[in-house]
């Protein structure tokens, strides 16, 4: 290691935080299967049964530390309206001062990981280099599965390359002699601090997902939103996939869902039985980074290496991919634990086991009442593993993309389908995104709330700056893609989903597909461009019916007026950030609604 600025900084935190020992890691595989073998030891860790989940491990969390959590989360802008005004904001020298006595001595008792790690293929012109510290070995082995980790990593950046500081601590230092819990973390004080002028992470308390790994939602997407701003490119909550046709027609498409939306259920995709000759792949599930190419197309990639994803609602049914990466090598946090040592979740099988120890390690027996597995439980796997896993996704120019689609979780009001006819439609579409919460955050489950791009969580800077900043990448590439919005949760009077979804949102997949080569018909409505029943390929699915569709596409004016209120909620708060090209689409939907 060569980097003076990078050992200056470690040196630096070190004498902060005070750890017994400062390691560096190498990312290889003796590590990992070391400090998992710690975390065994330590009672993080519980190892699965070798013989049905080789090579895969147990954690469960503290029954605080279970989720992101938005409410300490903090974007801490030198001004307060460039956070804006879906971010909480602290004035940077207040912030860094609690962080001067948050982290004085935090680390006593622990040992210091030092991380370098590269967003996206090492090399690639989009790709980003950060380096995270953290005192938890669970982020280091995490942070394995889900970036390129290691000593590639600081060969590549050399005696002086840039990279953006992480720093994590789970808060809870050890007094000499103390014995650790499993899993340590601060229950009174928990902070998840960005410094995006100068592009830091800091995260105090929490040893959980986003909150302690610290290149996906922390780096990825609000430090390199950011970034993307300034350097006119997209940072996005998106899944990318591709589709193949049985005449080998590649069409990449992004799509952004909030967080357990079922954007990894989406990224693989297995077409049903009828659609023969149809491949979807996968590039990605969660964040996508796209930059404009030479030949005036957007051009994607994955900048993470591994799925941290919901466990819950995964079965052979809903993501049989899913479960075929899930195999071996896994990390999973949070899932109840088989009496043969192999996990379960709820949905994963049709019955539930007789008895499991749930995920707080609790005695469970069907029908108990309680969930065995924590909702947002979820599992770390390397992408690699995933059969549906794309060609092309190390590729370090990224895929060409044809279309973003934008979806919530809506059971009333949405319809199935609609294509934007503009791009600046389609970013109204996008900017006024809305989605019934999820487990995925610490908070109420089940309100409908705005979630502008899936990013209202993930957007390092003003949001209405963020809208403007959408509208110009539209005039960055001669070929911009097309955009559309979906959902895929409608539900009927007794509360049911009325689309059957999963495999067959392949459905709406190739009809989007087909619109971007312009060999699928749609007609003009109040929102937009829909498929008629017609437009869409119905073989395998006959029991869906025209009037259930109907019922799917319906545009019901009562709810489109608390809609388009709700809308004027979100960009009302904008003030003078308001872009004018969206204030017009607001206006001219209002007065095509009205007709
Ligand atoms: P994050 O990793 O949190 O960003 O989320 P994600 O968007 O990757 O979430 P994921 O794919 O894990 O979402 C899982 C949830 O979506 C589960 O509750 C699934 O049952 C649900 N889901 C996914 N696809 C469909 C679908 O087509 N129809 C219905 N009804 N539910 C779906
Ligand atoms: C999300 O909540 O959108 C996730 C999981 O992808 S976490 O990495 O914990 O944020
Ligand atoms: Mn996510």
């Amino acid at each position: 290691m060569s980097h003076a600025g990078l050992k200056r900084w470690v040196a630096e935190v070190a004498r902060r935080a005070k750890p017994d020992r400062v390691l560096w890691c190498d990312g290889s595989q003796q590590e990992y299967d070391r400090l998992c073998a710690e975390l065994v030891a330590g009672g993080t860790f519980i190892r699965l049964n070798d013989r049905v989940r080789p090579n895969s491990y147990l954690a469960r969390s503290h029954p605080s530390d279970v989720a992101r959590m938005e409410d300490r989360t903090f974007i801490c802008s030198d001004r307060e309206e460039d956070a804006g005004p879906t971010n909480n904001w602290i004035e940077p020298r207040e912030m860094r001062a609690t962080l001067e006595r948050l982290f004085d001595g935090c680390m006593r008792g622990r040992t210091m990981y030092v991380m370098p790690f590269s967003m996206g293929p090492i090399g690639s012109h989009i790709a980003q280099i950060g380096v995270e510290i953290s005192d938890s070995a669970y982020v280091v082995v995490n942070m394995r599965v889900m970036t390129r980790m290691g000593r590639a990593v600081a060969e590549w950046l050399g005696d002086d390359g840039d990279f953006v500081p992480c720093v994590h601590s789970v808060g809870a230092p050890l007094a000499p002699g103390q014995k650790d819990v499993p899993w340590p973390c601060s229950e009174s004080e928990k902070w998840i601090v960005h410094f995006p002028e100068t592009r830091e992470v800091w995260s105090f308390g929490s040893g959980y997902g986003g909150n302690a790994l610290l290149g996906k939602k922390c780096l990825a997407l609000r430090i390199a939103s950011v970034m993307a701003r300034d350097e006119g490119w997209l940072a996005e909550h998106m899944l990318i996939l591709g589709v193949e046709s049985p005449g080998g027609e590649k069409t990449y498409v992004s799509a952004a869902f909030p967080s357990a939306c079922g954007k990894t259920n989406f990224a693989m995709l297995i077409p049903p039985a009828s659609f023969k000759g149809w491949k979807v792949s996968t590039i990605g599930e969660d964040i996508a980074w796209i930059k404009p190419g030479h030949d005036g197309r957007f051009y994607a990639i994955n900048p993470e290496a591994g799925f941290f994803g919901v466990a819950p609602g995964t079965s052979e049914a809903s993501n049989l991919n899913a479960m075929k990466s899930l195999q071996a090598n896994v990390i999973f946090t949070n899932v109840a634990l088989t009496l043969e040592g192999d996990v379960w979740w709820e949905d994963m099988t049709h019955e539930a086991p007789e008895r499991l120890i749930d995920w707080q390690g609790k005695e469970w027996t069907r029908g108990c009442g309680r969930p065995a597995a924590h909702p947002n439980a979820r599992f770390t796997v390397p992408a690699a593993q995933c059969p549906s896993i794309d060609p092309k996704w190390e590729d370090p120019g990224g895929v060409p993309i044809s279309a973003f689609i934008f979806g919530g979780r809506r059971s009333s009001t949405i319809p199935l389908v609609v294509e934007a006819p503009t791009w600046g439609d389609g970013v109204y579409m996008g900017a006024t995104l809305g989605s019934e919460t999820t487990a995925a955050i610490t908070g109420k489950v089940g309100v409908v709330r705005r979630d502008p791009m899936a990013m209202i969580a993930f957007c390092g800077y003003h949001i209405g700056d963020y809208f403007a900043h959408w509208l110009r990448m539209g005039e960055a590439v001669r070929h911009p893609p097309k955009i559309f919005r979906v959902n895929w949760f409608r539900k009927d009077a007794v509360g049911k989903f009325v689309w059957p979804g999963y495999s067959e949102n392949m459905r709406v997949l190739s009809w989007i597909v087909e619109r971007c080569h312009g060999r699928a018909q749609a007609v003009p409505t109040a929102l937009g461009l829909m498929p008629r029943y017609d437009d869409l390929s119905w073989d395998g699915l006959e029991r869906f019916g025209r009037e259930q569709y109907a019922e799917l596409e319906r545009i019901d004016g009562q709810a489109w007026q608390q809609e388009l209120g709700s809308h004027d909620e979100l960009l009302g708060r904008l003030g003078q950030k308001l872009p004018p090209e969206l204030d017009l689409r607001r206006k001219r939907l209002h007065a095509g609604l009205a007709a």
